[in-house]
Formats: structure tokens, C-alpha cells, sequence
């Protein structure tokens, strides 16, 4: 999913809710299951929790990175955007220790990789969902009518290097603590 959706908190939001509550019943189960040494069950639980981590969150994360984070470090700033996609790729290297545990057939290690999974989600989401907070209202129908017009000028012309940002958000100076 990408454009306004993605740009709107409340949106976004709402698409952090959807997936987290699909993610924390899967890794409930897992843990139970783990418990009482399922094997079977275990592993189909595992491949339900790696297509749901890889089609979902990972997807999802991709758009912000191609769409949604050009945009923001425009107005917070390229720091703040680096600690989110550094945040993204601590995602995919879990997801990738969890993919290896369930093809190395380490059972034990399933939902220890599960619940370190959804604690970084929830910790990323909550981090990228206060950034969009800081962002004013009207910030996606600006980002909106920037994509119209510049479909509208589909090859006349290359932007200035001096384009001036959407808009900026005022960021503490990093010289000043407190
Ligand atoms: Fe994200
Ligand atoms: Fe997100």
C-alpha cells in the first residue's frame, strides 16, 4: 500500500493495528505450542508467521522506504528517517534468523525469533507513528497535489537543485540537550 494511506497517521496507524493483532495471535499460539513441544503444528505455525511478517510487514516497509520516508526526511530530517529504515532492517534480519531456525528444523528457537519479531514491530511502529504525529494535518493533501503536479509535468523539465522543501518540521538543534 502507498500514497495517502501511508502518509495519514491515523491511516497509518490503523494499518500498524491490523497486522499487529494477526502477528500477536500467531506468536501466542507459538509460544503454547512450544510449551508443549508440537512439532508439527509448530512448524505450520512458523511458515504462517514468516508469509505474514514477509507479505505484510515487510512489504509494507518497502513502500514507506520507496514512498512514505523521501518524503518525511524532507520535513524531520534525514537522521530521524535513518533510525527508522535502520529499524527496517533490524525486521528483516529477524525475519531471516527466523526463516533459518525453521529450515534448520531448530524448533526451539521458534518463538524466542517470534517474540523478538513482534517486539521490534511494536517498538518500530510506535516510533515511526509518533514521527508522523509531528506532522501537521494538511501534510498529505500537500504531498498528494506535489504527485499530481509533477505527473502534470511529466517530462518538460528537470526540478532545480534548489527546490525548497513541502514542509519542514521544527526539530530540536542537536548542539542542545534539554
Ligand atoms: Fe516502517
Ligand atoms: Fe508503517
Amino acid at each position: 500500500m502507498s500514497g495517502p494511506a501511508l502518509y495519514d497517521g491515523l491511516w497509518h496507524r490503523l494499518i500498524h493495528q491490523g497486522a499487529l493483532e494477526e502477528a500477536r495471535m500467531v506468536v501466542g499460539v507459538a509460544a503454547d505450542l512450544q510449551i508443549a513441544q508440537d512439532t508439527a503444528p509448530l512448524q505450520a505455525l512458523a511458515e504462517m508467521a514468516l508469509e505474514h511478517w514477509k507479505g505484510r510487514t515487510l512489504v509494507h516497509a518497502a513502500s514507506e522506504e520507496e514512498d512514505l520516508y523521501p518524503a518525511l526526511a524532507e520535513a524531520v530530517g534525514q537522521n530521524a528517517v535513518a533510525a527508522l529504515r535502520e529499524e527496517h532492517a533490524q525486521l528483516r534480519r529477524l525475519v531471516e534468523q527466523l526463516e533459518q531456525s525453521l529450515v534448520a528444523g531448530r524448533y526451539g528457537e521458534i518463538s524466542q525469533c517470534l517474540t523478538a519479531l513482534l517486539g521490534a514491530t511494536e517498538e518500530h511502529n510506535a516510533h515511526e507513528e509518533a514521527v508522523l504525529q509531528q506532522m501537521p494535518p494538511q501534510w498529505p493533501a500537500l504531498l498528494q497535489a506535489r504527485a499530481a503536479a509533477t505527473n502534470d509535468a511529466s517530462g518538460a523539465c528537470v526540478e532545480g537543485e534548489g527546490a525548497s522543501p513541502l514542509i519542514q518540521v521544527r526539530r530540536p538543534d542537536p548542539g542542545q540537550d534539554g
